[in-house]
């Protein structure tokens, strides 16, 4: 009796804790699952190169907005991998649920911007660049994860979460060899910028500051082969450098405005916009929850 008592108890013992280790071991696969993207989207298209698209990104009010916008542009462009970078110290729940349900092919990362890089309010968005440290933990993790030899084909392009991509400039960068460039609209306080070409080379930027910068693009207007990402491991932005300045301190040591190989037409269509949104105000939600009738927090905006 007493012996049957005891197996009965080693046997519950040992159901229970080989359970919990199962339940455990299943958590943590999906929460690697949940990290490191989803291949969701058919049909992929192993023949064509991978375009590995880096997105920093911060939690505000149209952060959803933003992203469900550009991932459902994204949905069209095939064999493309989505390298998502919070501006942030974890990785937050809405941007985690948002990107397992968004069918693409993603990696989640996160990297702080320290708190003397940080605009602080009222400060002139100029006087700070913006998602630098996100770009380079994006470049990092591509370096640490993806093999770099000759099976290494593919692009990288910087998207910030506010533009506006046509499904085209993701054809035009595709077979990008080292660096290839187009307009850019509404940026710099102008219609357009970007290269100017003669003869199918790049001979000098339609810009209207300071032309004489190495490479006076904005960050959209340029995509750089994988293998030469890969290539030269040096090759990050400089959050040092000044305004204007940040994606020469990452093109410069890579590419001459010789090689530059102009897309869209010759450089005369403009397939990305440089949109801002503009903030949404809050007067009247602020008004309320002083009254205790503020819209629901459990809805996620
Ligand atoms: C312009 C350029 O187009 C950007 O490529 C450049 O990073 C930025 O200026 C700059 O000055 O650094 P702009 O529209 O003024 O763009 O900048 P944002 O769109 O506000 O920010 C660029 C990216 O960084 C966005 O993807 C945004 O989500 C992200 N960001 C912004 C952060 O990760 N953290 C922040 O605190 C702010
Ligand atoms: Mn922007």
């Amino acid at each position: 009796m007493r012996l049957r008592f005891k197996l009965k108890t080693v046997f519950i013992l040992y159901f229970t804790v080989s359970l919990l280790g199962l339940i455990y071991a299943l958590m943590h696969l999906g929460k690697l699952h949940s990290l490191q993207g989803h291949t969701k989207k058919e049909p992929t298209k192993p023949h064509l190169p991978t375009i590995y698209v880096i997105t920093p990104t911060y939690a505000r009010l149209v952060q959803k907005a933003e992203l469900t916008r550009l991932s459902q542009t994204f949905l069209h462009v095939p064999q493309l991998h989505w390298i998502v970078v919070e501006d942030s110290s974890q990785r937050t729940d809405l941007v985690s649920h948002f990107l397992e349900h968004s069918g693409l092919v993603f990696t989640h990362l996160h990297i702080p911007t320290p708190q003397d890089r940080k605009l602080q309010e009222g400060d002139p968005n100029w006087l700070k660049p913006r998602g630098v440290e996100q770009r380079n933990e994006g470049l990092r993790w591509l370096r640490e994860n993806i093999w770099a030899g000759e099976t290494a084909e593919g692009v990288v392009y910087f998207a910030d979460d506010d533009n506006t991509y046509s499904l085209q400039l993701f054809e035009e960068m595709r077979w990008t060899q080292r660096v290839s460039v187009w307009p850019v609209g509404l940026v710099g306080g102008m219609r357009y910028e970007g290269p100017v070409v003669e003869q199918g080379r790049v001979v000098r930027f339609h810009t209207g500051w300071r032309p004489s910068r190495p490479f006076p693009l904005d960050m959209a207007g340029f995509a750089t082969s994988l293998r030469l990402v890969l290539r030269n491991p040096e090759a990050r932005f400089d959050g040092n450098s000044p305004m204007g300045f940040v994606e020469s301190s990452f093109l410069q040591g890579l590419v001459t405005m010789e090689e530059l190989e102009p897309k869209a037409e010759m450089c005369t269509k403009v397939l990305v916009w440089h949109t801002r949104t503009e903030k949404p105000k809050m007067k009247r939600e602020e008004a309320l929850q002083a009254q205790g009738l503020g819209s629901d927090s459990k809805v996620e905006v």
